[in-house]
């Protein structure tokens, strides 16, 4: 550590302990807009402001980040990078590998973070060695939501597989209730098609096809089906999907309105914000036929290089992110769970509960993987070149014959 870096590190504890305030606001770029979201956020700002660390809010609405990692490159480009920007996988790696980001390798040190943070999301926290952004949470994309008493009411037991949910969803549209709520945008359809793809083909695809982007597993007739698969859905939501944000068809099902919807567990962050209890109101599962596997994605804060050193400010807020306690408080309200390994799991609900053993369990067996809808299977290129078919195919425009050859030529080109 240079001596610089030192000085500035423990003039910015020696502020905090004093109860003092920092000199600057971290200005924090985020897409953490809905209620749930806003929710967890108010989680990191109070903790922030007990320590008197200022709170410049920059939030850019649209889920998944598209918008915010947009907005970010503007303002990068001009030369006004924010402080800190929650981001996601191989974002992280490509600001890191364009010198953008701040080295946390001391705060990281300090507080031993090699030691607790999975390995799964190191490969992302870090660039060369040198620890580049702070993870915050886990999520993971292979969930179903459901109204408990819209499913009671037709008699339909949690699906095991894709054939259960297949007949649950023809009993739910033959009740005149809509099935399964969802939102047509690009990252919501990709974020269906992780789950479905991981229940089509198997860990084994999912990992050639997602991860490897093995052509012969992109145009296999195992991805057919997964498109196949895809149409049913389509089928099976309501007319007003098109363009609707994830939040408002997550509010579909606390209301009764819909019986399903697939999505991350940043949806749990909604139920809990409309008071409703896991269990009770709401059902969580996972996707049939991938019980076993974990696709997931980490919310992580990577700091913007201000100079050459790590401002005290970023290193604070690095610190308040990583705090055990923090991560306990702030996943609890989420949806996701902690990205530390040592944080008990005492003041999470049976969802929480159910997320931490599955995690651990996935990673233990070889079954965590990645998500491809949010950034964690491959660079935003292909990333992007994939949303466009699946969202091509979910509105019609290719049979999934023609998807499976268009996706193919699309990650080629892509990569
Ligand atoms: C993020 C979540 C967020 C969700 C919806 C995901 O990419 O990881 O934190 O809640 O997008 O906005």
């Amino acid at each position: 550590m240079s001596f610089l870096k030192t000085l500035k590190i423990s003039a910015a504890l020696v502020a905090l302990s004093a109860g003092g305030a920092l000199a600057n606001d971290v200005e924090v770029l985020h897409w953490w807009t809905s209620g749930g979201e806003a929710a967890a956020l108010n989680v990191l700002k109070g903790d922030l402001e007990t320590q008197s660390i200022g709170w410049q809010d920059m939030p850019v609405a649209g889920g998944g980040g598209e918008q915010a990692m947009t907005v970010l490159r503007a303002r990068v480009t001009a030369g006004n990078a924010p402080t800190a920007v929650q981001m996601l996988g191989f974002d992280i790696q490509d600001w890191a590998a364009e010198g953008a980001l701040a080295n946390l390798n001391d705060v990281a040190a300090a507080e031993g973070w090699d030691a607790v943070v999975p390995a799964a999301l190191q490969r992302f926290s870090k660039y060369d060695g040198a620890w580049v952004a702070a993870p915050v949470n886990v999520h993971s994309t292979n969930w179903v939501w459901a109204n408990k008493a819209v499913l009671d009411a037709n008699g339909i037991a949690v699906p095991e597989t894709w054939d259960d949910f297949v007949a649950a969803v023809e009993k739910l549209a033959a009740a005149g209730v809509t099935p399964i709520a969802h939102g047509g945008q690009a990252w919501q359809d990709a974020t269906i098609f992780d789950a479905v793809v991981m229940s089509t083909g198997g860990p084994d695809f999912y990992k050639a096809a997602f991860i490897d982007l093995d052509p012969a597993a992109l145009g296999s007739e195992t991805m057919k089906e997964a498109f196949d698969r895809m149409s049913f859905i389509r089928a099976n939501v309501d007319s007003n999907f098109s363009g609707r944000d994830w939040n408002l068809a997550t509010a579909m099902v606390i209301n009764g309105e819909a019986g399903f919807q697939m999505m991350g567990d940043w949806a749990k962050g909604e139920f809990l914000n409309a008071g409703k209890v896991p269990g009770q109101d709401f059902l969580c599962f996972r996707f049939p036929g991938t019980q076993d596997q974990v696709t997931f994605n980490s919310d992580q804060f990577a700091m913007f290089d201000q100079g050459g050193v790590v401002s005290a400010e970023q290193a604070a807020l690095a610190t308040a992110i990583m705090s055990p306690s923090f991560q306990s408080a702030f996943n609890v309200v989420k949806g996701s769970v902690p990205a530390r390994t040592d944080v008990p799991n005492d003041a999470f609900d049976d969802c929480g509960k159910k997320g931490m053993a599955d995690l651990a369990a996935a990673s233990a067996s070889g079954n965590l993987f990645g998500s491809m809808a949010h950034g964690h299977a491959n660079p935003a290129s292909v990333k992007n070149a994939i949303y466009d078919v699946v969202t091509a195919h979910f509105n019609g425009e290719y049979d999934s014959e023609t998807a499976v050859q268009e996706l193919v030529t699309a990650v080629e080109i892509a990569q």
